[in-house]
């Protein structure tokens, strides 16, 4: 198929067109660099030996966008672009449901407009909210988040639920990732968060190659194992396969669909500190600093639904996904401004 990748430069974006193109399918990447560089085009054809096309656009422009629509004429789409840190959300609520909604309201009335009505969108596990315990299931009650970011997408999985139920022909696949961590293990590509990491595995990293004196444990109090909080790692290689999966198999089901990307493991701040440490051979100085506000003690996925009907489930670990994520940052210690 022909994809049209939105946000196609970024970290989860990336890895995915990596994937789309190894595994045959033409890809087309509709990014307007906002939050991402271009030199992740240059990476990705280093990776694969093919060079995606580009569509340098902001999709809230809704007339260049769909006359990039229309140039590209996608069979599919896999839909990323999209502002995505908590705590930014958080300060300034407006940007976030403006930037998130409008782009993907100028996407669906191009793919409307153009008749391509198959698409794959970033959801989050950000969507169970603090009412449910893990193991999260896809039907496990009504979906509620407590940061504006995370309302996006639960405003988004309803608008396009209701989309698909109100006009025959779609076939939406609703992907609620849990922790993306790693990198390809090339190392050419990776996690490259502007300014201060606010995820502890970036920030990690940063710690590891001497960008940073040490990392702030958010509380070591939590009802867990370790006192810290527990999450559920997946390797960003892992989740591309996964956006794969559900491309693959959303072209025969009709209407929206959610399933969870998560390897069903939780592991805790500790744990993930001691597998960089490991992979690195760096020891990572670490303070406990209080909660952080909004953080849950400890969230997982329940991965039977994708595992039963995508025919995927993660097949990395934490020290893959600590070796891969430390080979990224080691050859690149300023990101992508690496480039000289
Ligand atoms: C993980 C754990 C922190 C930083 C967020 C979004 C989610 C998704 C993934 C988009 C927690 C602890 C963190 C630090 C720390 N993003 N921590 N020190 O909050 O689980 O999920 O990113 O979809 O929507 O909510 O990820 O990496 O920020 O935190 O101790 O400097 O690490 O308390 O227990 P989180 P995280």
């Amino acid at each position: 198929m022909h994809v049209l990748v939105t946000g196609g430069a970024g970290f989860i974006g990336s890895h995915t067109v990596v994937a789309l193109l190894e595994r045959g399918h033409d890809v087309t990447i509709a990014d307007d660099f906002d939050n991402s560089s271009p030199e992740v085009i240059n990476r990705i054809e280093q990776i694969t030996g093919i060079r995606p096309a580009l569509a340098e656009v902001d999709l809230r422009d809704e007339e260049a966008f769909d006359a990039a629509f229309a140039t590209t004429a996608p069979d599919a789409v896999i839909h990323f672009a999209g502002l995505k840190s908590v705590g930014e959300s958080s300060i300034d609520p407006l940007r976030y449901y403006e930037h998130n909604l409008s782009s993907t309201f100028s996407l669906l009335n191009a793919m409307k407009k153009h008749g391509v009505r198959t698409l794959v969108f970033s959801s989050s596990a950000t969507v169970y909210g603090e009412g449910q315990e893990p193991p999260y299931g896809e039907d496990g009650g009504p979906l509620d988040a407590n940061n504006p970011y995370g309302m996006t997408k639960v405003m988004l999985e309803r608008i396009l639920s209701d989309v698909a139920d109100a006009e025959p022909g779609w076939h939406i696949a609703l992907l609620r990732y849990f922790n993306p961590i790693g990198a390809h293990e090339s190392g050419l590509i990776g996690e490259d968060p502007k300014g201060v990491p606010n995820n502890l595995v970036p920030y990690v990293l940063q710690v590891a190659i001497g960008r940073r004196p040490h990392v702030s444990i958010y509380g070591d109090d939590y009802p867990t194992a370790d006192g810290t909080g527990e999450r559920d790692y997946i390797h960003i290689a892992d989740l591309a396969e996964g956006h794969v999966a559900a491309l693959e198999k959303i072209v025969a089901i009709e209407g929206a669909r959610a399933w969870n990307l998560g390897t069903g493991q939780g592991t805790s701040v500790k744990q993930l500190i001691a597998a960089v440490e490991s992979a690195s051979g760096i020891r990572i100085p670490a303070v406990i600093a209080p909660r952080r506000a909004g953080d849950l003690p400890r969230s997982w996925a329940d991965t039977s639904r994708a595992e039963a009907e995508l025919g995927w489930r993660a097949t990395r670990d934490i020290a893959d996904m600590a070796r891969d994520g430390w080979r990224w940052q080691s050859q690149n210690p300023r990101g992508f401004d690496s480039v000289d």
